[in-house]
């Protein structure tokens, strides 16, 4: 029997705003198995937000990375609540499940290695119970060598030549990969490697299915409570193990 987990990709944001302290508490009600968010560096703080600009999510214009702190702080996103801090983010969901923390900007890397270093000594959490994933594999490779504890997940949005081999190279625990281009080679590749695959974004009911079908081992949802309720009929147990 294999495993199938559900990772609420930016909380529950079929429920409530993406990346906000509410769509992660929902996406815990839900019972996934970990969380995903996005990060960026504002101000030398990590501010949990997926876009690069301000104009999709909240109240504000421009560039996130050029704010201040205090500007940050001032907007709304859109649909109620902040842009929270990774801290923020962290002390809500106090261990009750996993966390994917997914770097957005350059040089970020040596930041989430102190803040995950500082939950674990400080505040009983397991390296375990982390993840960090980029599509920038330089951050990978950088907070690998900080914190060789920590796992990491290769991103890609397309089909890697040689299939998994980069993923072996980058020494990663798995490959996080767009549904639009995840296949059975890739899937085959990367397990023969003991590597893992992780899909996102999934969140139609036969989509759910057809991942159950090709073996990988979880999925990144907006809609937690139907990849639970799809898996529950299906032939795979359920780890939290992200
Ligand atoms: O980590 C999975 C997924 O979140 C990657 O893409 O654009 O939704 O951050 P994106
Ligand atoms: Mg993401």
């Amino acid at each position: 029997m294999s495993s199938f987990l559900c990772i609420g990709h930016q909380g529950a944001p079929g429920y409530a705003p993406e990346n906000t302290l509410a769509s992660f508490e929902k996406a815990i009600d839900l019972g996934v198995d970990g969380v995903e968010l996005d990060i960026f560096i504002v101000d030398g703080d990590l501010v949990v937000i997926h876009d690069y600009r301000l104009e999709r999510l909240t109240t504000g214009t421009g560039l996130v990375e050029e704010k201040t702190f205090d500007e940050i702080r001032s907007l709304e996103v859109k649909g109620g609540g902040k842009i929270p801090l990774l801290t923020e983010v962290l002390d809500l969901v106090n261990r009750r499940t996993n966390v994917n923390i997914e770097i957005k900007s350059e040089c970020t890397a040596p930041l989430v290695a102190n803040v995950i270093n500082e939950y674990v000594r400080k505040h009983s959490w397991k390296y375990e119970q982390f993840q960090v994933s980029s599509f920038n594999h330089y951050e990978l490779k950088t907070i690998k060598a900080l914190v060789p504890e920590i796992k990491t997940g290769a991103l890609i949005f397309g089909v890697p030549i040689g299939w998994a081999k980069f993923a072996a190279e980058l020494n990663v625990y798995s490959i996080n990969i767009s549904i639009e281009f995840v296949n059975e080679e890739l899937i085959e590749d990367a397990h023969r490697r003991g590597i893992k695959v992780f899909v996102f974004t999934v969140n139609f009911p036969d989509d759910i299915q057809r991942m159950i079908d090709l073996g990988v081992d979880g999925v990144f949802t907006d809609y937690p409570d139907r990849v639970i309720e799809i898996r529950s009929n299906a032939n795979v147990i359920q780890e939290s193990d992200i």
